[in-house]
């Protein structure tokens, strides 16, 4: 009897004392199973009816995201701002547009633009939640989630003079430009034959799907927290689950939830994180390789992005430096890097590839 009850004291002694420590997250178990807010990534990306997968659409989407013949001045292209050098984000707080010169921390210019860069890895899933939902539509994007659609979203950069467009040319002049331009070129004639059915083939419309359906084909591969959460008790170390309990006890998962771990919704009522208007919650799949963090890039590191959490109100528990620590190195584990593909060896246009990124 004695051999059974003295190892049962002092567990119990260890659990008061667990508790008894007040503040911060435990990080024993989750207070809710993981399946109640997370699921692994889907292995496919999902294609809207009005714009399903074709090889060729695919290859002539990505010709174009890396050509800056869609810019006013055919010096920027979307890859300036979204580079696979820094998983398709661009390690600037703001990104530089159509005046800049350079890529990531290197480039210079004048015209900024006022958010920060996403990574577009995995905007195939973007606002995917819990449930299975074969007519899934993707979306909404930017961080006010004001395109509804990926298509939608391709023509923004493209006509907005700080990102593409240039202070040239007029917004309702630059996608008839751009027609004109590439239907002087033989080998985007034959892709966009190619790629779509109804004359005219290159219009503003085709060349939004096209480069949808390449972004479309960037996404990440499972981590092991995937493999975790499908029950490979052994995928984690442990100090990585313990980060995973205290992200879910301490409430970060209310709006982390989801294959990205992110609700894509904005919260009205939070408190403001940082500088401006609520935004949208990012999905934190990458997240360690896309800094700076938040939506005006205010936080250099992700260790510091997570201590702004630090007296947030609307947390379930008061969240310490232990903590912070503890999830920062479970968020390191969201980390696949098989989205990284060549840049290609030329474009169509002829012109740089990537825009003017070489210093
Ligand atoms: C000058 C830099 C720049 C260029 C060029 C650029 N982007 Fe972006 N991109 C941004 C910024 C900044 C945002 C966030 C803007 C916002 O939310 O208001 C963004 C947002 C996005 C998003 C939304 C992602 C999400 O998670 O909601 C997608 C997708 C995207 N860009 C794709 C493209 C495509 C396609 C092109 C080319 C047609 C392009 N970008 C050109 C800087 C750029
Ligand atoms: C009420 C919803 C909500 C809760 C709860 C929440 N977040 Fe966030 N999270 C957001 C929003 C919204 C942003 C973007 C804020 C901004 O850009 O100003 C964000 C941004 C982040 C970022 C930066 C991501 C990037 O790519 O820039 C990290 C990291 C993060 N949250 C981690 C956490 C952690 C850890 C917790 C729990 C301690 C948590 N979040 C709780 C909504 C939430």
């Amino acid at each position: 009897m004695k051999s059974v009850t003295y190892p049962f004291i002092i567990l119990s002694a260890l659990i008061l004392s667990a508790c008894e420590d007040g503040d911060g997250a435990s990080g024993a178990t989750p207070d809710e199973p993981l399946a109640t807010f997370f699921k692994p990534i889907p292995d496919e990306p999902v294609y809207p009816e009005d714009n399903d997968y074709s090889d060729i659409k695919a290859e002539l989407g990505e010709l174009l995201f890396w050509d800056p013949i869609l810019s006013g001045s055919q010096n920027v292209a979307c890859a300036t701002c979204h580079h696979p050098n820094f998983a398709w984000a661009d390690e600037r707080a703001f990104s530089i547009g159509s005046d800049g010169v350079g890529l990531g921390s290197d480039r210079v210019g004048f015209e900024e633009t006022g958010m920060h860069s996403p990574s577009i890895v995995n905007v195939a899933f973007t606002g995917m939640g819990l449930e299975e939902d074969t007519a899934f539509v993707s979306g909404g994007y930017f961080w006010d989630l004001r395109a509804n659609t990926l298509e939608a979203q391709a023509v923004q950069p493209i006509k907005s003079d700080v990102e593409m467009r240039g202070f040239d040319i007029a917004e309702e002049d630059i996608f008839p430009i751009i027609v004109e331009r590439l239907s002087a070129i033989p080998e985007y004639v034959e892709y966009f034959s190619q790629a779509f059915d109804e004359e005219p083939t290159i219009t503003e419309e085709n060349i939004a799907k096209a480069i949808a359906t390449f972004q479309r084909t960037v996404i990440t591969q499972r981590t092991r927290f995937d493999d975790y959460l499908d029950g490979d008790e052994t995928a984690l170390t442990p100090r990585e689950i313990t980060g995973l309990n205290k992200f879910v006890n301490g409430g970060c998962a209310r709006c982390h939830s989801g294959p990205l771990l992110s609700d894509n919704t904005i919260h009205e009522d939070q408190p403001v994180i940082t500088s401006a208007d609520a935004v949208r919650t990012p999905s934190l799949r990458n997240v360690a390789l896309t800094a700076p963090y938040m939506h005006d890039g205010s936080r250099a590191t992700l260790r510091s992005a997570v201590s702004l959490y630090e007296d947030r109100g609307d947390l379930e528990v008061v969240l310490d430096d232990d903590d912070f620590g503890d999830i920062t190195v479970f968020l390191n584990t969201l980390t696949d890097e098989t989205f990284y593909r060549g840049v290609p060896a030329s474009v169509p246009s002829g012109l740089k590839v990537g825009g003017d990124i070489d210093l």
